[in-house]
């Protein structure tokens, strides 16, 4: 796929999830369809979303949230992987090649790249986007751009 079918598949893409979430507050319900929307436009291997929730000894943790594609891990913790790392930074995370990302968590033996989108309240992450390819290096600015344009969907 060519930059610029990308960013008019993305443009699309931002037009549905405007739309799709139009009159709906209830976040589990938007992140379900918005995982949908986006694994089935884009055809990427694992599209979902990693929600902050308190553990049993009160400590925050990513626990798995609405997702489209083959089973994951459950519970990520502060720092650990590229969703934890997101959550830490509190920024997006583009990994070309997950086999060079330290600490990257293998739900899947099948993913070879990765972005990571935190979605941020009131300057708090409460969750992160997580989408992964299994292919080398399809991340990059115009996906992270976008990306971070939907999540900003879930921030109202
Ligand atoms: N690879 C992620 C874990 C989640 S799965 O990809 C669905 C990570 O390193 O945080």
């Amino acid at each position: 796929m060519t930059n610029q079918d990308k960013e008019k598949k993305y443009a699309q893409l931002v037009k549905e999830a405007v739309a799709l979430l139009d009159g709906e507050n209830d976040m589990i319900a938007n992140m379900a369809n918005l995982a949908a929307l986006i694994h089935e436009s884009m055809g990427f291997w694992w599209t979902g979303f990693y929600i902050v929730r308190s553990g049993a000894d009160g400590i925050g943790q990513l626990v798995l949230g609405p997702f489209q594609g083959p089973i994951a891990c459950t519970r990520i913790a502060l720092g650990r992987g590229v969703c934890g790392t997101s959550w830490q930074r509190r920024e997006t995370i583009v990994v070309p090649d997950v086999e060079k990302f330290p600490g990257h968590i293998a739900c899947s033996s099948e993913s070879r790249s990765e972005i990571v989108v935190p979605i941020l309240r009131e300057n708090t992450v409460t969750a992160v986007l997580d989408i992964d390819s299994r292919y080398l290096d399809t991340f990059d600015e115009t996906d992270a751009h976008y990306l971070e344009q939907i999540v900003r969907l879930l921030e109202k």
